[in-house]
């Protein structure tokens, strides 16, 4: 008993060393350092990590939050990854694609919600057609009253010049999950024609393309480790990535990982492990990065009904509210539990304001909030 307790004090001398030495300055931490983030469970270490992340997130963001309405355009997907619920070979969903003008008229409601930002998002295709028509969707979004949006683009892998040319129109972020940096763990999550190379080669080329660069990956995934996951944050620090989207696996029903929760966990604890985790990446990231944009995810919200506040409170400066019609929304379950599928965007944003002011962070309407990250590495002005 002597012994444990001693070890549990060794690890908290080490903790605040850690916490004093990331707070000091970005990039301060070493493998082992992001390992023993990740890995804390006691309540108290959390709470101490999470804190001294919040800090960073405050003296960098402020205490304000950046949302950036998100559209899910269309469920039809050419990639068949194992864990995703539109993944192309799910025969039980029907498949939707909003037009241009579906697209254009919910623009305007993020508009009117004085957002400032949004997302677009769909399934991946590489087709003429389907470039063109984004294309279209940008100008369009670009050229209404109230504009120019700060837009982030999330449409998967492509070529360079299909980049160039969404950026020409109008974009301005892109957001590409690696989704786990270790290629033979991608490997195992994909089908043998899905390449972790290809992924990683996007990121360069959106980077020459002068986007403001999202990448991300999932947590709890199965048979990923914790040197895996602090492998992760390295692999954001070497792409110098600007924004980060991360969250917790969780699986859908209809898909290959429907079953590979913890078997013998209870549910309960297997939520809050999933929850636990993806709150430490957060935390870990922020200490580490300091100034780039992260994301309390959806998939975090999915787990507990806070999540993505808790996600703010541990250094997440960004959130996506859903502002598709609700109608589509039970069409794109990436995994199960999805929130928010009956509020409309109104509600949601209203929804938003109580929750953040609940712990006391504010909506930062009208304003774009780009990467600040973005900006210190490009030297332009924000
Ligand atoms: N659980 C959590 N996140 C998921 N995503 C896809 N499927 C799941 C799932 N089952 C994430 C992936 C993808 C993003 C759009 O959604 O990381 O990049
Ligand atoms: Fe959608 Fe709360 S954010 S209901």
């Amino acid at each position: 008993m002597v012994e444990y307790a001693g070890k549990m004090a060794d690890n908290s001398t080490r903790l605040d060393e850690i916490l004093r030495r990331a707070t000091a300055e970005p990039r301060a931490l070493s493998h082992d350092d992001l390992k023993l983030l990740v890995s804390l469970t006691d309540e108290g270490e959390v709470k101490a990590m999470r804190d001294a992340a919040y800090e960073l997130k405050v003296r960098h963001c402020g205490k304000v939050v950046s949302m950036r309405g998100i559209i899910e355009m269309g469920n039809v997907c050419s990639k068949d990854c194992h864990y995703c619920g539109i993944r192309k070979s799910n025969p039980c969903i029907e498949r939707y694609s909003l037009s241009v003008d579906d697209v254009v008229r919910l623009a305007k409601i993020d508009i009117a919600e004085r957002y400032a930002s949004l997302v677009l998002q769909s399934g991946e295709i590489e087709s003429e057609a389907h470039t063109s028509f984004i294309e279209e969707c940008l100008r369009r979004i670009q050229s209404l009253p109230g504009g120019p949006l700060g837009i982030t683009l999330s449409l998967g892998e492509q070529e360079e010049s299909v980049y160039a040319r969404w950026k020409a129109a109008g974009a301005s972020r892109y957001l590409l999950r690696i989704e786990t940096s270790n290629p033979k763990l991608y490997a195992k999550l994909h089908p043998a024609d899905h390449s972790w190379a290809r992924r990683d080669e996007c990121l360069d080329a959106l980077r020459r393309c002068g986007y403001q660069v999202g990448t991300g990956v999932m947590s709890a995934l199965p048979g990923q480790t914790t040197d895996d996951l602090a492998s992760d944050i390295e692999y954001f620090a070497r792409k110098d990535v600007d924004m980060i989207g991360m969250g917790p696996f969780i699986p859908h029903h209809d898909t290959p990982l429907a079953d590979s929760a913890d078997t013998g966990t209870p549910k309960d604890a297997d939520r809050r492990r999933r929850l636990r985790l993806g709150l430490n990446m957060i935390s870990a990231t922020r200490l580490h990065l300091h100034d780039v944009n992260i994301a309390a995810t959806t998939a975090l919200q999915a787990l507990a009904d806070d999540g993505r506040e808790q996600g703010v409170l541990a250094g997440a400066n960004v959130m996506m509210p859903n502002i598709t019609d609700t109608a589509y929304r039970r069409k794109y379950q990436l995994y199960d539990g999805k929130p928010c599928l009956d509020e409309n965007s109104l509600a949601c944003r209203f929804c938003l304001e109580r929750r953040l002011a609940a712990i006391g962070e504010k909506i930062n309407y009208s304003k774009r909030g780009d990467s600040a990250h973005f900006f210190s590495r490009t030297g332009r002005p924000e």
